[in-house]
């Protein structure tokens, strides 16, 4: 299997932004140790802080990859234009969140993004990532 992690704005903070909600850990040691724990998938990364370069990425992953792992960060709450993107393409599309949105405060209890998902994983921290990947080999046996 390939896929794409994307990950969108602020998350290139990782380990360093709000560390009691995100954790210490930042995202490329993580993804080191995911791509270890997953020999046998091909996981491409990509991050951008600019939607018009989310959407890009999704479009030309979304017709060369078969899945796509997104958190789209705080454009989860605002942006109909990535919601459209992770509807036009064939992959799979799953959107995962560190936190538990549905925890925090009111505004991010409204996702737009999440309804064109495939599935959705929130409140694992970075498990969410390893979550989303096992759901992938679940439906793909
Ligand atoms: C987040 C949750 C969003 O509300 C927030 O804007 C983020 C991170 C998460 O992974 O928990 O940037 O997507």
């Amino acid at each position: 299997m390939n896929l794409i992690i994307i990950n969108g704005p602020n998350l290139n903070l990782l380990g360093r932004r709000e560390p009691d909600i995100y954790g210490n850990q930042s995202f490329e040691d993580f993804l080191e140790k995911l791509k270890a724990e997953f020999p046998g998938i091909a996981i491409d990364y990509f991050q951008s802080n600019i939607e018009g370069e989310i959407i890009n990425k999704i479009h030309d992953a979304g017709f060369t990859k078969e899945a796509i792992v997104i958190n789209p960060g705080g454009y989860s709450h605002t942006s109909v234009a990535i919601a459209d993107a992770m509807k036009a393409v064939p992959a799979k599309v799953i959107e995962v969140h560190l936190s538990n949105v549905f925890a925090r405060e009111e505004f991010r209890k409204t996702l737009i993004t999440a309804p064109s998902a495939d599935g959705f994983i929130s409140g694992f921290g970075l498990d969410a990532y390893r979550l989303a990947i096992l759901s992938l080999l679940l439906d793909s046996a």
